[in-house]
């Protein structure tokens, strides 16, 4: 099991108000996979993929990933697990404005153990006429494609995606799914991915669905969609 989450637990405080965001989330994805978290708006998804990518810390419960229990690692470790292992990708791609692509792309690249190279990752996501624009100077199914780009350029394990598609367009959204799947494909990269869209589901290997800050479906996907013939 390539990541396995067993009774994960977060709250938060504010105030006298304790909210209880996750509320022993159980989940496993095997290596390779692509699975696809669906769910309303505050049920918990960005608290559960932040916490499987070190980015947050969850109360109790255990977050393994490839044998390691990322929950037990001290903030170095934990640094060092999300610089090699994790590639995220979020909704507004958060890309430095003063760098070009390429530059974008080689920050990450340069504190990499094993990186691809930079010009076989543009040409992987189809850009590679773009290295040397700007970010404003794209648009934003280009700019996810550079945030792809800088995601992967580290070849990380597992690539995680809150809302990858949230702020594209029908067309463009299509053709950043179609390329999630050629780099799960081609590098064999696990993805775990958040929508609010029902219909990509159907191209992942497990769906889970998160409703208040509890697993309400976990299923494997028996006959799984090209992202390609996908619509909706
Ligand atoms: N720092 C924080 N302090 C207090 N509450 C928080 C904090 N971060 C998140 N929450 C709460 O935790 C709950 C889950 O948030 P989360 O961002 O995981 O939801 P989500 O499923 O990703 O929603 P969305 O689809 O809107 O992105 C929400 O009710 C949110 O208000
Ligand atoms: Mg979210």
């Amino acid at each position: 099991m390539f990541i396995e989450v067993s009774n994960l637990k977060k709250s938060y405080t504010t105030g006298e108000i304790r909210t209880e965001v996750l509320k022993g989330v159980s989940m496993r994805l095997n290596k390779g996979e692509i699975g696809v978290i669906l769910g309303p708006s505050g049920s918990g998804k960005s608290t559960l993929m932040n916490i499987i990518g070190g980015i947050d810390h969850g109360d109790s419960g255990k977050v393994i990933v490839e044998g390691v229990e990322i929950t037990n690692l001290n903030a170095d470790k934990l640094t060092d697990y999300r610089r090699g292992d994790i590639g995220f990708v979020f909704q507004f791609y958060n890309l430095v404005p003063n760098l070009t692509v390429g530059e974008n792309i080689e920050v990450v690249s340069n504190i990499s153990k094993s990186p691809l190279n930079i010009d076989e990752v543009l040409v992987a996501v189809g850009i590679s006429d773009k290295k040397h624009r700007f970010p404003r100077e794209l648009s934003g199914g280009e700019q996810q494609r550079v945030a792809i780009a800088r995601a992967i350029v580290k070849n990380p394990k597992l690539l995680l995606c809150d809302e990858p598609t949230g702020a594209l367009d029908y067309q463009t959204s299509r053709s950043i799914l179609q390329l999630l799947e050629q780099v799960n494909k081609k590098y064999g990269t696990s993805i775990l991915m958040i929508t609010h869209n029902t219909a990509i589901a159907a191209m992942a290997n497990r769906v889970f669905r998160l409703r208040s800050g509890e697993i309400v479906e976990d299923s494997i996907n028996q006959m799984i969609i090209p992202a390609e013939r996908i619509e909706w």
